[in-house]
Protein backbone atom coordinates (compact mmCIF):
# COMPACT_ATOMS: atom_id res chain seq x y z
CA UNK A 1 0.00 0.00 0.00
CA UNK A 2 1.37 3.58 -1.13
CA UNK A 3 2.75 5.64 1.90
CA UNK A 4 0.08 8.63 1.38
CA UNK A 5 -2.77 6.28 2.24
CA UNK A 6 -1.28 5.10 5.63
CA UNK A 7 -0.06 8.86 6.58
CA UNK A 8 -3.87 9.76 5.60
CA UNK A 9 -5.21 6.61 7.92
CA UNK A 10 -3.46 8.09 10.96
CA UNK A 11 -6.12 11.22 11.20
CA UNK A 12 -8.99 8.52 10.86
CA UNK A 13 -8.36 5.16 12.11
CA UNK A 14 -9.76 3.96 15.84
CA UNK A 15 -9.62 0.53 17.66
CA UNK A 16 -12.38 -1.48 16.48
CA UNK A 17 -13.83 -4.07 18.89
CA UNK A 18 -16.52 -5.65 17.48
CA UNK A 19 -16.39 -7.96 13.96
CA UNK A 20 -18.56 -9.54 11.52
CA UNK A 21 -18.06 -13.05 12.66
CA UNK A 22 -17.85 -14.09 8.89
CA UNK A 23 -14.36 -14.43 7.18
CA UNK A 24 -13.13 -11.89 5.14
CA UNK A 25 -13.19 -13.04 1.13
CA UNK A 26 -10.16 -14.62 0.40
CA UNK A 27 -8.83 -11.53 -2.34
CA UNK A 28 -9.02 -9.68 1.27
CA UNK A 29 -6.28 -11.44 2.96
CA UNK A 30 -4.88 -12.20 -0.09
CA UNK A 31 -3.90 -8.76 -0.40
CA UNK A 32 -3.47 -8.16 3.21
CA UNK A 33 -0.94 -10.97 2.81
CA UNK A 34 0.66 -9.20 -0.39
CA UNK A 35 1.57 -6.05 2.15
CA UNK A 36 3.72 -8.30 4.54
CA UNK A 37 7.57 -8.27 2.51
CA UNK A 38 7.34 -4.85 2.15
CA UNK A 39 6.63 -3.44 5.50
CA UNK A 40 9.69 -1.32 5.98
CA UNK A 41 11.35 -2.26 9.59
CA UNK A 42 12.77 0.38 12.08
CA UNK A 43 15.64 -2.25 12.91
CA UNK A 44 17.56 -5.18 11.02
CA UNK A 45 15.59 -7.49 13.25
CA UNK A 46 14.35 -10.91 12.10
CA UNK A 47 10.38 -11.19 12.14
CA UNK A 48 7.34 -13.28 11.06
CA UNK A 49 4.11 -12.24 10.86
CA UNK A 50 1.42 -14.40 9.92
CA UNK A 51 -2.26 -14.54 9.23
CA UNK A 52 -4.82 -16.97 11.59
CA UNK A 53 -8.16 -17.71 12.20
CA UNK A 54 -9.25 -15.83 15.54
CA UNK A 55 -10.24 -18.67 17.41
CA UNK A 56 -6.79 -19.75 17.30
CA UNK A 57 -5.96 -16.83 19.74
CA UNK A 58 -6.19 -17.14 23.44
CA UNK A 59 -6.82 -14.61 26.20
CA UNK A 60 -8.84 -13.13 28.77
CA UNK A 61 -9.22 -9.71 26.74
CA UNK A 62 -8.59 -11.66 23.41
CA UNK A 63 -10.81 -9.91 21.03
CA UNK A 64 -13.59 -11.77 19.31
CA UNK A 65 -12.27 -11.41 15.80
CA UNK A 66 -12.45 -13.58 12.32
CA UNK A 67 -8.77 -13.05 12.19
CA UNK A 68 -5.61 -12.36 13.77
CA UNK A 69 -1.96 -10.65 12.90
CA UNK A 70 0.61 -13.04 14.80
CA UNK A 71 4.07 -10.96 15.11
CA UNK A 72 6.94 -13.09 16.06
CA UNK A 73 10.35 -11.59 16.30
CA UNK A 74 14.48 -12.50 16.81
CA UNK A 75 14.42 -11.28 20.39
CA UNK A 76 17.48 -8.96 20.07
CA UNK A 77 17.82 -4.77 21.12
CA UNK A 78 15.11 -2.91 20.02
CA UNK A 79 12.81 -5.59 18.88
CA UNK A 80 9.57 -4.65 20.42
CA UNK A 81 10.11 -0.68 19.58
CA UNK A 82 10.69 -2.51 15.86
CA UNK A 83 7.41 -4.71 16.46
CA UNK A 84 5.36 -1.51 17.10
CA UNK A 85 6.94 0.23 13.93
CA UNK A 86 5.89 -3.22 11.98
CA UNK A 87 2.67 -4.03 12.78
CA UNK A 88 1.46 -0.40 12.86
CA UNK A 89 2.21 0.27 8.91
CA UNK A 90 -0.89 -2.88 9.15
CA UNK A 91 -2.89 -0.98 11.34
CA UNK A 92 -3.03 1.69 9.32
CA UNK A 93 -3.11 -0.35 5.80
CA UNK A 94 -6.28 -2.40 7.26
CA UNK A 95 -8.00 0.88 8.23
CA UNK A 96 -7.20 2.62 4.75
CA UNK A 97 -8.81 -1.05 3.18
CA UNK A 98 -12.21 0.30 5.61
CA UNK A 99 -11.52 -2.65 7.96
CA UNK A 100 -11.22 -2.46 11.67
CA UNK A 101 -8.41 -3.53 13.65
CA UNK A 102 -6.85 -3.47 17.50
CA UNK A 103 -4.08 -4.28 18.91
CA UNK A 104 -4.32 -6.77 21.53
CA UNK A 105 -1.83 -7.10 24.61
CA UNK A 106 -3.20 -9.79 26.23
CA UNK A 107 -3.81 -12.42 24.14
CA UNK A 108 -1.20 -15.20 22.83
CA UNK A 109 -1.56 -17.74 20.19
CA UNK A 110 -2.79 -21.57 20.90
CA UNK A 111 -0.25 -24.34 21.23
CA UNK A 112 -0.97 -25.48 18.27
CA UNK A 113 -0.17 -22.65 16.24
CA UNK A 114 3.76 -22.98 15.86
CA UNK A 115 6.34 -19.95 16.34
CA UNK A 116 9.22 -19.55 13.79
CA UNK A 117 12.55 -21.28 14.94
CA UNK A 118 14.54 -18.70 16.81
CA UNK A 119 12.06 -16.55 17.40
CA UNK A 120 9.41 -15.43 20.31
CA UNK A 121 5.93 -14.52 20.04
CA UNK A 122 5.50 -10.76 20.34
CA UNK A 123 2.11 -9.24 20.11
CA UNK A 124 -1.35 -9.59 18.01
CA UNK A 125 -3.86 -7.56 16.46
CA UNK A 126 -7.41 -8.69 15.76
CA UNK A 127 -8.81 -7.49 12.57
CA UNK A 128 -11.99 -8.19 10.03
CA UNK A 129 -15.01 -6.49 8.64
CA UNK A 130 -16.30 -3.96 11.49
CA UNK A 131 -19.39 -4.03 13.00
CA UNK A 132 -20.18 0.27 12.29
CA UNK A 133 -17.46 2.38 10.84
CA UNK A 134 -13.42 1.59 11.18
CA UNK A 135 -13.14 5.53 10.91
CA UNK A 136 -12.77 9.23 13.32
CA UNK A 137 -15.27 10.95 11.53
CA UNK A 138 -12.90 14.10 12.97
CA UNK A 139 -9.75 14.39 14.74
CA UNK A 140 -11.61 15.64 18.23
CA UNK A 141 -12.75 12.31 18.15
CA UNK A 142 -8.91 11.10 19.31
CA UNK A 143 -8.61 10.97 23.75
CA UNK A 144 -4.98 12.24 23.25
CA UNK A 145 -2.43 14.27 24.97
CA UNK A 146 -1.89 18.15 23.70
CA UNK A 147 1.41 18.11 22.36
CA UNK A 148 2.77 20.51 24.74
CA UNK A 149 2.71 18.07 27.28
CA UNK A 150 4.32 15.30 25.12
CA UNK A 151 7.02 17.40 23.60
CA UNK A 152 9.46 20.52 24.33
CA UNK A 153 7.83 22.88 21.30
CA UNK A 154 3.57 23.32 21.25
CA UNK A 155 3.48 22.34 17.69
CA UNK A 156 4.88 20.50 15.19
CA UNK A 157 3.10 18.36 11.97
CA UNK A 158 5.35 15.63 12.18
CA UNK A 159 5.00 15.44 16.23
CA UNK A 160 1.39 16.05 15.58
CA UNK A 161 1.40 12.75 13.51
CA UNK A 162 3.14 11.09 16.55
CA UNK A 163 0.64 12.56 19.36
CA UNK A 164 -2.54 10.59 17.60
CA UNK A 165 -0.71 7.48 17.89
CA UNK A 166 -2.55 4.25 19.65
CA UNK A 167 -0.91 3.05 23.12
CA UNK A 168 -1.71 0.04 25.41
CA UNK A 169 -4.51 1.60 27.80
CA UNK A 170 -3.63 5.00 25.77
CA UNK A 171 -1.03 5.56 28.24
CA UNK A 172 1.03 7.60 25.74
CA UNK A 173 4.40 7.08 27.07
CA UNK A 174 6.34 9.07 25.01
CA UNK A 175 8.34 12.95 25.23
CA UNK A 176 9.84 14.40 22.07
CA UNK A 177 12.25 16.46 22.17
CA UNK A 178 12.72 18.90 18.57
CA UNK A 179 16.03 19.88 18.24
CA UNK A 180 17.12 21.43 14.66
CA UNK A 181 16.09 18.34 12.23
CA UNK A 182 16.46 15.99 14.73
CA UNK A 183 13.61 14.30 17.31
CA UNK A 184 15.02 12.27 20.40
CA UNK A 185 12.58 10.46 21.74
CA UNK A 186 12.12 9.15 25.19
CA UNK A 187 9.16 6.56 27.04
CA UNK A 188 8.43 7.27 30.25
CA UNK A 189 10.05 5.82 33.27
CA UNK A 190 8.79 2.86 34.83
CA UNK A 191 9.15 1.89 38.93
CA UNK A 192 9.77 -1.39 39.89
CA UNK A 193 6.59 -2.30 40.68
CA UNK A 194 4.87 -1.39 37.12
CA UNK A 195 8.21 -2.36 35.17
CA UNK A 196 7.43 -5.83 34.42
CA UNK A 197 3.96 -5.49 33.13
CA UNK A 198 3.98 -2.22 30.96
CA UNK A 199 7.46 -2.31 29.94
CA UNK A 200 6.82 -4.74 27.15
CA UNK A 201 3.92 -2.70 25.88
CA UNK A 202 5.49 1.17 26.50
CA UNK A 203 7.99 -0.30 24.08
CA UNK A 204 6.13 -1.32 21.52
CA UNK A 205 3.39 2.06 21.49
CA UNK A 206 6.71 3.81 21.20
CA UNK A 207 7.71 1.81 17.96
CA UNK A 208 4.25 2.76 17.02
CA UNK A 209 5.07 6.50 17.35
CA UNK A 210 8.10 6.21 15.34
CA UNK A 211 6.08 4.97 12.66
CA UNK A 212 3.82 7.79 12.71
CA UNK A 213 7.27 10.20 12.17
CA UNK A 214 8.23 8.48 9.53
CA UNK A 215 5.13 8.63 7.59
CA UNK A 216 4.84 12.50 8.55
CA UNK A 217 8.88 12.87 7.49
CA UNK A 218 8.16 10.97 4.26
CA UNK A 219 4.54 12.93 3.55
CA UNK A 220 6.94 16.05 4.06
CA UNK A 221 9.46 14.86 0.88
CA UNK A 222 11.94 13.94 4.18
CA UNK A 223 14.14 10.90 4.35
CA UNK A 224 13.74 10.30 8.18
CA UNK A 225 16.56 8.15 10.04
CA UNK A 226 15.96 6.36 13.01
CA UNK A 227 19.63 5.44 15.43
CA UNK A 228 20.60 5.53 18.86
CA UNK A 229 22.74 9.03 19.63
CA UNK A 230 22.30 9.30 23.54
CA UNK A 231 25.24 12.14 22.87
CA UNK A 232 23.78 14.39 21.72
CA UNK A 233 20.19 14.13 24.06
CA UNK A 234 20.66 15.60 27.35
CA UNK A 235 19.08 13.17 29.79
CA UNK A 236 15.15 13.67 30.57
CA UNK A 237 14.39 13.02 34.48
CA UNK A 238 11.28 10.63 34.33
CA UNK A 239 12.42 8.97 30.88
CA UNK A 240 14.42 6.69 29.40
CA UNK A 241 16.21 7.54 26.41
CA UNK A 242 15.16 5.40 23.31
CA UNK A 243 16.44 7.00 20.00
CA UNK A 244 17.29 9.88 17.52
CA UNK A 245 15.22 10.67 14.34
CA UNK A 246 17.24 12.64 12.06
CA UNK A 247 16.52 14.59 9.06
CA UNK A 248 12.97 15.20 10.04
C1 LIG B 1 0.48 -2.48 22.48
C2 LIG B 1 -1.02 -2.30 22.57
C3 LIG B 1 -1.81 -3.23 23.22
C4 LIG B 1 -3.19 -3.07 23.28
N1 LIG B 1 -3.94 -4.05 23.89
C5 LIG B 1 -5.30 -3.93 23.89
C6 LIG B 1 -6.11 -4.97 24.45
O1 LIG B 1 -5.60 -5.99 24.96
N2 LIG B 1 -7.46 -4.84 24.40
C7 LIG B 1 -8.05 -3.73 23.83
O2 LIG B 1 -9.29 -3.66 23.80
N3 LIG B 1 -7.32 -2.72 23.30
C8 LIG B 1 -5.96 -2.80 23.30
N4 LIG B 1 -5.20 -1.81 22.74
C9 LIG B 1 -5.85 -0.65 22.09
C10 LIG B 1 -5.71 0.64 22.92
O3 LIG B 1 -6.54 0.56 24.05
C11 LIG B 1 -6.06 1.83 22.04
O4 LIG B 1 -5.14 1.91 20.97
C12 LIG B 1 -6.04 3.17 22.77
O5 LIG B 1 -6.99 3.19 23.78
C13 LIG B 1 -6.28 4.35 21.82
O6 LIG B 1 -7.50 4.25 21.15
P1 LIG B 1 -7.59 4.18 19.55
O7 LIG B 1 -6.72 3.02 19.10
O8 LIG B 1 -9.04 3.92 19.25
O9 LIG B 1 -7.08 5.46 18.97
C14 LIG B 1 -3.81 -1.94 22.69
C15 LIG B 1 -3.01 -0.99 22.05
C16 LIG B 1 -1.64 -1.16 21.97
C17 LIG B 1 -0.83 -0.16 21.22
Amino acid sequence: MGIGKLYQSIFRRKSVRSYETLPLEAAATEEITSFIPGLKPLYDIRTDISIVPGDSIRGIFAIKAPHYLVLSSENSEGYLENAGFILQQMDLALSSMGLGSCWVGFARPSRGIPVKEGMDFVIAMAFGKPMGSPHRESLSEFNRKPLDKIANVPEDPVLEAARFAPSSTNSQPWYFIRSGDMIHVFCRSLNRLTGKFYEKFNRIDIGIACCHIWLAGLHQGKNPVFMKDRKSAQAMPGYDYILTVSGI
